[in-house]
């Protein structure tokens, strides 16, 4: 089923690559970080063009809950302990710059995209101390954050972390309104990036700059992307009937949920997993969606649900995205991935950096975001967990499965694809690369369909 977000609006049709071309810039993916970095690049005299292997939108900025926010669950206590306070502060600055710069651009360009501020909360039912210490952290950092024990939740809560003036809005009409502004061209997808040449099926685009701005990069080496990165998905209802509240929320206890009203509606959002693992009811949980559903039901019986949908969401070894240098063997690439479940505020984040570093100014932010930032315990930690998964999606392999005439192995770097009886599809545990029951791609590292068993 589609978004609220697509079944709202249609964005005009962009023709694919014409044949060979020579730009200061080009940027893989329509995306929203993609399109506000080449919308950022060309306002600063660098032509740039976006090369889109579908359509505007149609990557994981159609399945967000669209919440614009410098509250990144319990980042900031964690952020000061593991990078100090100057660094945690340029992470607290830039998210909070972000919001400021959507309402600027919705402002300046009259893009009616239903922009809202509103505040963000993030709820326990259980526990108070880390909520109180988050706030103290995030204020101290200059975010206008404090602690409470009301909100508008109908069911008890111990305490809130609220932060003020964060934003909500429509990202695919936002999206529409700033690609009109920036050079696209869809049904292109990028087949092999080397040096300075990016290449398609409609021909080469030869770049000073190349961005990788598809979700996950489907480059392995160099960069190794794969190996500290893996996927996640999450999925939401949209109800009719239910009490909408102002605030945006984010329960933090095990199973906690996702609240945010958009018109008439209410988004819940919950049951997230890593892609290709405990999907469904295939691992005895239960349907995601009728987790979702049961919840809906106990907090607002009188709702019904008018659709639902997924994200997938690329998750880094310590939570925070990569965004600046691609690796040090390729000075003239540059990355964004690994966004979390902060996709909106980051990818405006990301556009902004990426485009004073290609400028070549100074932008001492970056430090926090880069792909090379220093490794922190709880990074060792993912790097191991991400390794043990990797490990074992690569020797399941080795056992029989006669399911289908697809062959049931990733053809990224292998591993054995787990079959996801929800949304119909075989997913991989490795990096999240997703494909439908016929076998055709849905989403990446994987740039390929499977291969076909031999009849
Ligand atoms: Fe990497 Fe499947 S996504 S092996």
């Amino acid at each position: 089923m589609e978004s609220i977000w697509s079944e709202s609006i249609e964005i005009s049709r962009r023709k694919p690559l014409p044949g060979d071309m020579e730009v200061p810039a080009v940027v893989i993916g329509a995306g929203i970080a993609g399109i506000l970095t080449a919308y950022y690049l060309s306002q600063k005299g660098i032509r740039t063009v976006v090369l889109e292997a579908d359509r505007i939108g149609s990557g994981q900025t159609k399945n967000t809950t669209a919440k614009i926010t410098s509250q990144h669950n319990q980042v900031y206590s964690w952020l000061i302990r593991a990078f100090g306070h100057q660094m945690a502060e340029h992470y607290a600055s830039a998210n909070e710059a972000a919001i400021e710069e959507y309402e600027r651009l919705v402002r300046d360009k009259g893009i009616d995209c239903d922009f809202c501020r509103c505040p963000a909360y993030l709820y326990s039912q259980i526990e108070t101390e880390s909520l109180k210490r988050e706030a103290d952290a995030a204020e101290s950092l200059g975010i206008k954050a404090s602690f409470g024990t009301e909100c508008e939740l109908p069911f008890p809560v111990a305490g809130v972390t609220r932060f003020d003036h964060q934003a909500r809005f429509h990202p695919l009409k936002f999206l529409a309104g700033m690609a009109e502004e920036v050079e696209v061209y869809e049904q292109t997808k990028v087949l092999k990036v080397d040096g300075r040449r990016v290449e398609t099926a409609s021909g080469t685009v030869t770049a000073e700059h190349i961005v990788f701005a598809a979700h996950y990069p489907f480059i392995n080496v160099p960069g190794y992307y794969f190996a500290r990165m893996h996927q996640e998905r999450s999925y939401v209802v949209a109800l009719e009937g239910a009490v909408r509240p102002k605030g945006m929320y984010l329960g933090i206890d095990q199973g906690g949920l996702s609240f945010r009203t958009c018109g008439d509606l209410l988004l819940l959002g919950g049951g997230g997993h890593r892609t290709g693992v405990n999907q469904g009811n295939m691992a005895g949980t239960g349907c995601r969606y009728e987790l979702l559903r049961n919840r809906s039901r106990e907090i607002y019986p009188e709702c019904h649900e008018i659709s639902r949908w997924s994200a997938q969401d690329c998750m880094t070894l310590d939570g925070l995205p990569y965004i600046g240098r691609f690796s040090k063997r390729r000075p003239n690439w540059y990355v964004a991935t690994g966004f979390g479940k902060w996709g909106m505020t980051t990818a405006m984040v990301a556009a902004r950096i990426l485009t004073t570093l290609i400028s070549g100014r100074d932008c001492p932010e970056a430090d926090i975001f880069s792909p090379s930032r220093h490794v922190t315990v709880q990074a060792m930690k993912g790097l191991l967990v991400h390794g043990a998964y990797t490990v074992k999606g690569l020797t399941k392999h080795l056992l029989p499965m006669g399911k289908g005439r697809i062959v049931p192995n990733c053809p990224h770097m292998g591993c054995r694809l787990e079959w996801n009886p929800e949304e119909e599809s075989y997913d991989c545990p490795c990096h999240g690369s997703r494909f439908d029951k016929e076998g055709h791609l849905v989403d990446g590292p994987a740039q390929t369909d499977c291969k076909k068993q031999e009849e």
